[in-house]
């Protein structure tokens, strides 16, 4: 697999600006999820009794920021030694999370365009397809082997 520097500069940029306000676009985030897979919801216990998106819910960040931080995480790993590199005992830790919470293969691209749309709401005019491209193929990989861990599981 080749990364290049650039996408993984451009990844790196773009999380920089998104960190700046983790409040606004973890809430986007999560909206755009559940916009794309209403039936997501129950699958978050910070969901599964509201009705709405929760403001400022730690857990809801926290995902929010494990998602992005992780693929880009990924994205310079990728860069570096051209495979993705979780350590073991977390890709064991997310395998299992996801497997008990009832996540399936597809939520991960549903998880993917929210990513993406969040991206295009936070760039703004600095958004692009090769910013787009560089997050989808680090996100990818990432997703990727967290789904085989989940069938190892299993
Ligand atoms: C929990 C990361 C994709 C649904 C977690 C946790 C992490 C994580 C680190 C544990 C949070 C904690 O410390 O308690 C990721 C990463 C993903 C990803 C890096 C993709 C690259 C997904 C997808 C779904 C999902 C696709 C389903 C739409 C959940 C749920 C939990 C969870 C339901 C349990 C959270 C709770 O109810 O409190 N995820 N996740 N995740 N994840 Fe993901």
């Amino acid at each position: 697999i080749v990364f290049t520097e650039k996408q993984e500069a451009l990844v790196k940029e773009s999380w920089e600006i998104l960190k700046q306000d983790i409040p606004r676009y973890s809430l986007h985030f999560f909206s755009q999820i559940l916009e794309i897979a209403p039936a997501a919801k129950d699958m978050f216990s910070f969901l599964r009794d509201t009705d709405e998106v929760p403001h400022n819910n730690p857990k809801l960040k926290a995902h929010a920021v494990k998602v992005f931080k992780m693929t880009c995480e990924t994205a310079i790993q990728l860069r570096e030694k051209g495979k993705v590199a979780v350590p073991d005992t977390t890709l064991q830790y997310l395998g299992s999370v996801h497997l008990k919470s009832g996540v399936l293969d597809p939520h991960f691209e549903v998880v993917k365009e929210a990513l993406v749309r969040t991206l295009k709401e936070g760039l703004g005019e600095k958004y692009n397809e090769e910013v787009e491209g560089a997050w989808s193929q680090a996100y990818d990989h990432l997703a990727l082997a967290i789904k085989a861990e989940m069938k190892q599981e299993n």
